[in-house]
């Protein structure tokens, strides 16, 4: 039996991640580590969290004396690092947040693993989860490749390309074996809805205005999280020590054609006029330092270790907003903040 923490697992990504893992790792332990800031959710998790296999620890890696103890305490033998603050718009407020857990906070995970596994790093695995940000902005043509040079351009992107560096640092120097993955834009359920798809499925279902940054041409590569989760679960029992490999679905759009198909798409859903929500859409003032597109090479998880997206675009969008709709209470208790109770209720009593 292996004892893996995954970090960030009430998290959008994380939840998803989690549930792959139970379900494709049965012989395992999973320790979820999750320090429950405003993006952690554990009602993402309601459905598993008596599972035997399964441990919920409420900790921040920032800290890294406890981050210590539950090493020890589960004798964990495999990271999967997803804990991050992920919403760039945060960054550009709070930078230091973001140096603080995605820097300081991987870097502390790192160090709680070299010295829990110093003195034997066979059948050990630091796997860290990262974001194509890391690579910069792309003009309108060409892909990020795995050897593309790092230039990110957000505090986000800065702290993801400074927590990428430490992890290498950990392998070169110390022989930590590490793997990374850098994934494009994910959507789907449990998206937190600061991030563009479920907030405008969250504004188009209460008819409020769709802020649409700048003149809307930004590109972005979108892919399911379901499909993350299982590249995840791929790279994790397939990836070779040391390697990254990229993870994206060849599936770009501008954001100002996204926000119409699903203004579209929700009006016919809702029984609303064709063009009703698409009224809603507000050109607001762009993002600073707003990255023009993102595009992923995807092709050496393919050729090397056989991974594919499952979902084209279209239905995952429509199953992610059937989703949205069919969990109207997840949707209230994320935006009302009732959700911050849950751990209580679940897990106090
Ligand atoms: P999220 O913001 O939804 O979740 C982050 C989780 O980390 C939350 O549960 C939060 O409580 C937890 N967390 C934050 N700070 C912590 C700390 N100091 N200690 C412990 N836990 C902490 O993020 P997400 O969208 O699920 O992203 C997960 C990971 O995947 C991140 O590392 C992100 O950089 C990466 N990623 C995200 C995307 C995307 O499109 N969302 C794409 C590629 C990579
Ligand atoms: P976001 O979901 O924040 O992801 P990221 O910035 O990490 O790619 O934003 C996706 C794109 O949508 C990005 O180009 C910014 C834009 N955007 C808007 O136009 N309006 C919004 O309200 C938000 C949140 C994002």
């Amino acid at each position: 039996m292996r004892n893996i923490l995954i970090t960030g697992g009430a998290g959008f990504i994380g939840s998803h991640v989690v549930r792959q893992f139970l379900n494709d790792f049965p012989e395992d332990r999973i320790v979820n580590l999750d320090a429950l800031t405003y993006a952690g959710n554990l009602e993402n998790l309601k459905d598993i969290e008596h599972n035997p296999q399964y441990t919920f620890e409420h900790a921040d890696i920032q800290d890294l004396d406890t981050l210590r103890t539950i090493f020890s305490r589960y004798q964990i033998s495999h990271v999967v690092h997803l804990a991050a603050e992920s919403h760039v718009d945060r960054s550009i407020t709070d930078p230091l947040a973001f140096v603080k857990t995605n820097v300081l906070g991987t870097t502390n995970l790192l160090q709680a693993a070299k010295e829990y596994w110093s003195a034997d790093f066979k059948d050990k695995l630091f796997y860290h989860v990262s974001t194509d940000e890391v690579y910069g902005s792309l003009g309108d043509t060409g892909y990020f490749y795995e050897d593309t040079a790092y230039d990110p351009r957000s505090p986000y992107s800065a702290s993801k390309a400074s927590s990428d560096h430490f992890v290498r640092a950990y392998y070169h120097t110390y022989g930590l074996p590490i793997v990374i993955s850098n994934c494009s834009n994910n959507y789907g359920p449990n998206h937190f809805p600061e991030k563009l798809i479920p907030l405008m499925i969250n504004n188009i279902i209460h008819k409020k205005p769709l802020p649409v940054y700048g003149e809307g041409l930004n590109v972005r590569d979108w892919l399911y999280v379901i499909d993350h989760a299982r590249a995840i679960s791929t790279i994790f029992a397939k990836g070779q020590t040391g390697e990254t490999y990229n993870i994206g679905g060849h599936n770009e759009w501008t954001n100002i054609d996204l926000v119409h198909v699903l203004c579209d798409t929700m009006d016919e859903k809702l029984g609303r006029q064709k063009g009703e929500s698409r009224s809603l859409i507000t050109y607001v003032k762009d993002r600073a330092g707003h990255d023009l597109r993102y595009a992923i090479d995807a092709t050496k998880l393919q050729n090397e270790l056989g991974w594919v997206p499952s979902l084209q675009f279209e239905e995952g969008l429509r199953q992610t907003i059937d989703w949205f709709l069919a969990n109207s209470n997840w949707l209230e208790n994320v935006t009302s903040g009732a959700y911050k109770d849950y751990y209580k209720q679940a897990y106090e009593g």
